[in-house]
């Protein structure tokens, strides 16, 4: 979900739908604000569906505005999207509104004791009961700082609350628990956001707030208190990119703008990490020399497209690094007590730097005592905080909910990092590591020129919108594209899509070739010594044997695939470690287009969010 707060002198609603608008990708099935008007009166309204309904609705029938207020976009959890369980919920008779991102896990015993006590609820959600008990601490207590701090103290699980009173106009208090909250610092004006998305139009100047903290800002003051109430002073930090940044420019989808950066993504992710021709990673060097070469394990965790971009890694880093690398998806990872030990460096790869699944995988890693390294997209998100080290990708905000840009400054960070520990380790030589350094250095501009299959890939997605099924096939950095370009048709055109190893394709996913199965296969360069190219070649034509149609995803000039493919897309040459982030480019594209050639919302696929802050 997303959360925006605001107390000061402009209108709220506006910078409350604006915030919004801007956090719409953490949630969207529906949206709602609160504000306290001039004369003390607190106004909400929320509606079912994505932002655009309710902000309709209040510009048809407007809310008296005021200077302080709290707006949720919603991605639900307990309780379907519907009117009643959108946010915020009611407490203190109307006069308290509430809203949170998170799950509460003993709502139902906090439930029973509010019914027992006489409350009704209105809503299926979790959140009511926070409202309702905060609600009856306000009555007691006469105060919205202390009243919060009282009931957050009672709720187990994962929360960011916000809360605003009518009987305290100007004040906005916020509590977080495993939970993202971020603090926008203005003159004579302050925010709350679930990350600075919410506030960067006003202010650059940002406070981190840590966990099981509280927050209470009022026009000229920001106060942070731990759970048992001690006064704390968290850091600040300067957000490094504009407003402008996160808006669409004149594209037509966030995502065209985001895959468009790719090239930039990676740029900036290499610069300034780069030092006579040698990575130079501090936030890695830092760790110590005797702890990297002390290295005898890397475990990358993550999510989705980041779990991918970790595989395509692990290939990397065990080539350089001569380190066993193995990926597992973060939700797996922690429940069965994986086998841990200070030698192990965890690596966890997340674009917002606040998904669930991925934090938790990192604190239970780091109690066990390994080194934990976040490459993360987000500054002042939770998951670099709680990591020893943090190398950040430089792709700039992504506001589509499938992930692009970032996967590719995913990639070249795990690259990054494996070419340092091969650096420290001695298992690259200083003319191989300069070598590899040239060629990752190459990437954007190859990107360039790969992103000039985009109209092609548009008259293709446009012959296959009615397609049910597509399969992809890779081998070795081309199985995790594989599973990349699957993933895309599945959350962006609800296309069932399967990504196999190709060499796999044998033991069973060719039964389900038919003819007329369309198959998208990476062609290794036939440049790379090991022939995987004659073999993915063969692949092919035992799929086409049966009736295929083979979409061909190789580099400039393979001539061998010409027979084989209905279609070939090429890619500029490149040797096998840098492949990858070209070739993943078509198949990013082809997401896209086939999402908008089925009519499709681009940006916010159905049933996503783009940061998924529960477990
Ligand atoms: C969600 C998004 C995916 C993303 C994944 C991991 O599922 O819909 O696009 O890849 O989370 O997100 P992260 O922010 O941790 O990279």
């Amino acid at each position: 979900c997303g959360i925006v707060g605001y107390v000061g002198s402009r209108g709220s609603i506006d910078v409350l739908l604006g915030g919004l608008k801007r956090l719409e990708y953490r949630g969207y099935d529906s949206a709602g604000v609160a504000v306290i008007d001039d004369s003390g009166h607190l106004g909400t309204r929320k509606h079912a569906g994505k932002l655009g309904i309710l902000t309709d609705d209040l510009g048809a029938t407007p809310l008296t505005d005021g200077h302080t207020g709290i707006g949720h976009t919603r991605w639900a959890t307990h309780g379907g999207p519907t009117d009643e369980n959108a946010h915020p919920h009611l407490g203190d008779g109307g006069k308290l509104a509430l809203i949170h991102n998170g799950i509460i896990e003993n709502f139902a015993a906090l439930k029973e004791e509010l019914l027992a006590a006489g409350h009704s609820f209105t809503s299926e959600t979790d959140t009511e009961v926070a409202a309702l008990l905060v609600g009856d601490a306000f009555r007691r207590t006469g105060d919205l700082t202390a009243a919060m701090l009282e009931v957050v103290n009672r709720l187990d699980g994962a929360f960011t609350l916000l809360a605003v009173h009518a009987d305290q106009p100007g004040v906005v208090v916020g509590a977080r628990r495993n939970s993202p909250l971020v603090i926008g610092l203005g003159e004579g004006e302050n925010f709350l956001g679930s990350d600075v998305a919410a506030f960067v139009e006003y202010t650059h100047h940002a406070m981190e707030i840590g966990q099981d903290q509280l927050v209470t800002i009022r026009p000229d003051s920001v106060e942070v208190v731990d759970f048992a109430g001690t006064p704390v002073t968290p850091p600040t930090f300067e957000v490094d990119w504009d407003a402008s940044a996160a808006e669409k420019g004149g594209w037509s989808s966030f995502m065209a703008k985001e895959i468009s950066e790719e090239p930039e993504a990676v740029a900036k992710t290499i610069l300034g990490r780069v030092h006579d021709g040698l990575v130079d990673l501090p936030e890695v060097t830092a760790l110590g020399a005797e702890v990297l070469r002390g290295i005898d394990r890397v475990l990358i965790i993550a999510c989705g497209t980041a779990a991918y971009a970790g595989m395509v890694g692990k290939y990397a880093i065990e080539q350089w690094a001569r380190i066993p690398v193995d990926v597992e998806l973060a939700h797996e990872f922690r429940y069965r007590e994986p086998v841990l030990s200070p030698n192990t460096l965890v690596v966890s790869i997340s674009q917002s730097g606040e998904t669930m699944d991925t934090l938790m995988a990192v604190k239970y890693a780091r109690e066990r005592g390994a080194r934990t390294l976040s490459i993360c997209n987000t500054q002042g998100a939770t998951i670099p905080r709680e990591s020893d080290a943090v190398v950040y990708t430089h792709a700039g905000p992504e506001v589509a909910v499938a992930s692009t840009k970032a996967f590719v400054a995913q990639i070249a960070a795990t690259y990054l990092l494996g070419l340092q520990l091969g650096q420290v380790r001695g298992t690259l030589s200083d003319d191989e590591a300069r070598g590899l350094v040239a060629e990752l250095q190459e990437v954007p501009e190859k990107l360039r020129t790969a992103l000039g299959v985009g109209e092609r890939i548009k008259d293709l997605a446009h012959w296959m919108a009615n397609t049910r099924s597509v399969l992809f096939l890779g081998r070795h950095v081309g199985y995790p594209v594989a599973l990349e370009g699957a993933l895309k048709l599945k959350e962006l055109a609800y296309i069932h899509a399967e990504g196999f190893a190709a060499g796999e394709l044998k033991h069973g996913p060719i039964a389900l070739i038919e003819p007329g199965q369309v198959v998208f296969v990476l062609v290794p360069s036939p440049r790379d010594p090991r022939s995987l190219h004659s073999k993915v070649v063969s692949n092919i034509q035992e799929i086409r044997a049966r009736g295929a149609r083979v979409i061909a995803i190789a580099e400039q000039g393979d001539a061998a695939v010409l027979p084989y493919a209905d279609e070939v897309i090429r890619i500029p040459l490149a040797s096998p470690f840098f492949e990858p982030m070209l070739a993943v480019v078509p198949l990013h594209y082809f997401g896209m287009e086939l999402a908008a050639a089925k009519g499709l919302d681009v940006d916010q696929p159905r049933n996503l969010a783009k940061s998924v802050t529960v477990e």
